[in-house]
């Protein structure tokens, strides 16, 4: 639910300029003296709002906060109605999954300023400090088998890089599987969880987990990380405008789940053009406590289902189904 202060918070941004008391007013249906409630509250967060008696307010610089407000202002009011942001939470797909089970529709957003038991892949956990990231959960409900949705992580990996390249005019590359890359560190990973109906076995729900990095120092991780991972910020040197990357991610998302079960393919050749790990020599690494060998090899291409072709230094040519695949000259497994 958007509250007044957001609204306000809102009108100011999209306004790129002065605009009068009276507009922000008559814009929000609300009165003089609620406007400037707001803007006094808005100020004593941080946002630098000037007043001017014959022209109105302008924002001249924001703290660029993780809330509902910012973000609405870069998407339409009615869009916002299924768009939940909470400052702390343990686990966005934890907590989407309990709403998802009580019925919320598809298109469902919950967005988080921290969590404190963010999960990763197999098992491992994803460090989310406050007021630095953007730890994102969206709700799928498409009419479908599990075999039919098997490129959903893959097609949302695209829908990262493309609001990423919205919002902050940055092309970040994709590391087969999932991962989100920027001068080789790791800025996003993506954790997609599916439940089933337990009669029919098709799909009930997918919550689709999103963790980008984006402000601050790499000294926000532990030193055991620093090599693997970092945030947007720390390998281009630019802060970026949360909300705003929040806003286009739902809009990317969106699209997606038009066409989840239908014609993809725009997805692929995405997908293929941004991918970092083709044409890299790759050791295909067996599972911990597995007594299988890493082979070794070149990736050359990403198949319709996107497994990765790669050609083994015998010549063989094997497609991989599973992640864990290292690159030369990129960071290992987190
Ligand atoms: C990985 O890189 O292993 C996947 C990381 C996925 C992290 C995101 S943050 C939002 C969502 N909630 C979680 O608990 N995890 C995902």
């Amino acid at each position: 639910m958007l509250t007044t202060k957001d609204h306000v918070i809102a009108s100011l941004i999209k306004a790129q300029d002065y605009i009068s008391g009276e507009a922000i007013s008559s814009e929000l249906g609300i009165s003089r003296a609620a406007v400037n409630t707001a803007v006094k509250a808005l100020r004593s967060e941080g946002y630098d709002i000037d007043s001017s008696t014959n022209k109105g307010y302008i924002l001249k610089s924001y703290p660029y906060k993780l809330n509902l407000g910012e973000i609405s202002s870069y998407l339409p009011a009615s869009r916002l109605d299924n768009v939940i942001v909470e400052s702390s939470v343990t686990s966005t797909n934890d907590l989407l999954k309990a709403l998802a089970s009580e019925g919320a529709p598809a298109g469902t957003v919950l967005i988080a300023d921290s969590q404190t038991k963010g999960k990763g892949r197999r098992g491992r956990s994803f460090k989310s400090p406050l007021g630095t990231g953007l730890y994102f959960s969206y709700l799928l409900r498409p009419s479908a088998a599990p075999s039919d949705v098997t490129h959903v992580t893959a097609c949302a990996a695209v829908c990262v890089h493309n609001a990423i390249l919205r919002a902050t005019g940055l092309d970040a590359s994709i590391k087969w599987v999932n991962d989100l890359v920027i001068g080789n560190k790791k800025i996003c990973g993506i954790l997609t969880e599916m439940n089933l109906e337990s009669e029919s076995y098709s799909v009930d729900s997918i919550i689709i987990g999103i963790g980008i990095n984006i402000n601050g120092s790499a000294d926000i991780f532990p030193p055991e990380l620093r090599d693997i991972a970092g945030t947007i910020e720390s390998v281009s040197g630019v802060r970026s405008d949360r909300s705003r990357i929040a806003a286009c991610l739902i809009d990317e998302l969106d699209k997606l789940s038009s066409c989840l079960t239908a014609d993809t393919s725009s997805y692929l050749e995405t997908y293929s053009s941004c991918c970092i790990t083709l044409g890299k020599e790759v050791s295909l690494v067996s599972l911990p406590d597995s007594d299988e060998v890493a082979r070794h090899g070149t990736a050359i291409a990403v198949n319709p289902d996107y497994t990765l072709k790669v050609r083994l230094d015998d010549g063989s040519i094997v497609d991989v189904k599973s992640g864990e695949v290292s690159v030369r000259g990129l960071y290992g497994y987190i």
